[in-house]
């Protein structure tokens, strides 16, 4: 029997060119993007303004232990727009749709390594576009109106366990727990096996911070962020534990399938075979990370934007029929997916900065949606303003999120009743966030309001 088609293996064979041009401008930025410590505090906004009004396709050295070439960062709009919308020249597949470096060998993690790339997001053309129609049926109106009527019941649910507290951590209360039910719903995972994901995701949330921490120690010996070797144990065993779990679940529905969406990606074909074992654990992965973590962090940084913006909540709470608009306003600001990226397949240009072939292109979807060109007074959190849907923070093009209406049922259902039973909530303390440039990972958002 075939092995079946493995990206990764592909991947690694291609290479990564040093710019072939010049950067037209020679502004030097403030900050580095690779610094995750940056992001503790939500997207470094000021360092993406500083790079749109002075070098909107500005080349990225690579880190200092990185053998790859840097990358291109685009924080404008239109030229984010224009790479997403031409994937014959901007390619997923060449060198991934996601990474901003593959890094050295020895730093690479034996199991999650490989699964960050066996999966569709990194595919191109035909290959894409048949597995993201094996995804489609889960996530068409029909099946997520039918969605709908259990999610509301589990927002019940979860709002009446913190009703009597008073306050508390809305992440563990609340926001790590509905995408993980809705998503165990759409992917037929059993009620006893549920609770596992949400650790898996906190551990996954933390894997770029301890790769970094891994490279650093062997680098420059123990320092004051070195993880605790116990931290690093539990770490790999959560990831262990996470794929073979996938593997386990993903191998019965190949063999007794139902209707469910692990089970149509169990039995998906590329070109006239099932899946290989890569890219099952890369599709699961995919899965598992992308249907939950952005939309938790959606629904907990709402929270961060109403209570630091009393005159608009005010007014949603005064107007129900602002929510659907609140939504793409809170989508806009929050921008959970930090970056994806591109690779050229050929020379080209955008925005008049001449670019080589097989150089990385990154599109940073938090700046793209704050630039002013598109949206009027971008910084301001406004739920009236007119084009807010108008936001990237789902993607565009071929690869623009399947999930998307999944996520907006989601955080309709949650902000439609917790601000009709919690009208008086607060933040009652600060927000924590994980070092993390590709998602905007909330991890802790406290919060109190009147009993009930
Ligand atoms: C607020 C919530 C969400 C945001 C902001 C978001 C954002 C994104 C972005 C930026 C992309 C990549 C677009 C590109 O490369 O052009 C993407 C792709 C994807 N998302 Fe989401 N996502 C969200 C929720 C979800 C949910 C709930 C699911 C599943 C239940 C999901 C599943 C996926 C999948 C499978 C892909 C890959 C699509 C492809 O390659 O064709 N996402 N998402």
């Amino acid at each position: 029997m075939s092995k079946g088609f493995v990206l990764s293996d592909q991947i690694l064979k291609h290479d990564i060119n040093h710019p072939a041009y010049k950067n037209k401008s020679t502004f030097k930025p403030s900050g580095s993007l690779n610094n995750l410590d940056l992001f503790t505090k939500g997207h470094p906004f000021k360092l993406y303004k500083e790079l749109r009004d002075n070098s909107p396709v500005y080349f990225h050295n690579p880190m200092p232990t990185d053998p790859e070439p840097g990358y291109w960062v685009l924080t404008k709009y239109d030229d984010i727009k224009y790479v997403s919308m031409n994937p014959k020249i901007f390619s997923s597949q060449y060198a991934t749709g996601t990474l901003l470096t593959l890094g050295t060998e020895e730093n690479r993690h034996p199991r999650l390594f490989k699964s960050t790339i066996d999966h569709m997001l990194n595919l191109d053309g035909e290959m894409h576009l048949n597995l993201r129609k094996e995804h489609m049926s889960f996530f068409k109106p029909g099946y997520v109106d039918q969605l709908r009527k259990k999610v509301s019941c589990k927002v019940t649910e979860l709002l009446d366990n913190i009703a009597p507290l008073g306050e508390c951590n809305l992440v563990q209360n609340v926001s790590q727990q509905l995408p993980i039910f809705t998503l165990s719903e759409i992917l037929g995972i059993p009620e006893e096996d549920r609770q596992k994901l949400v650790t898996w995701m906190e551990f996954l949330e933390l894997a770029q911070y301890f790769t970094l921490e891994m490279i650093k120690e062997k680098n420059e010996g123990k320092t004051e962020s070195t993880p605790d070797p116990a931290m690093m144990d539990m770490f790999n065993a959560m990831v262990d534990e996470m794929f073979d779990y996938g593997r386990f679940i993903l191998n019965s529905k190949r063999e007794n399938p139902s209707n469910d969406l692990l089970s149509a990606i169990a039995n998906a074909e590329i070109e006239g075979e099932k899946l290989s074992q890569e890219f099952l654990d890369g599709s699961w992965l995919l899965i598992i990370f992308a249907g939950n973590d952005t939309t938790r962090n959606t629904l907990s940084g709402g929270i961060k934007l109403l209570h630091e913006n009393q005159k608009q909540k005010e007014l949603l709470l005064s107007d129900s029929s602002l929510l659907p608009n609140f939504l793409n306003e809170t989508v806009r600001c929050i921008s959970p997916v930090i970056h994806m990226r591109r690779t050229t397949l050929q020379e080209t240009e955008i925005n008049g900065q001449k670019i080589g072939k097989h150089e990385k292109v990154a599109l940073w979807y938090g700046a793209a949606n704050r630039d002013p060109d598109i949206f009027k007074n971008p910084d301001e959190f406004n739920i009236l303003r007119e084009n807010a849907d108008k936001h990237l923070a789902f993607g565009i093009g071929r690869h623009t999120c399947i999930g998307k209406p999944v996520a907006l049922m989601q955080l309709q259902e949650f902000y439609s009743q917790f601000l009709n039973r919690f009208k008086d909530f607060e933040m009652n303390g600060d927000w924590k966030v994980a070092p993390n440039n590709f998602v905007h990972a909330i991890q802790e958002m406290p919060i109190k309001f009147k009993p009930e």
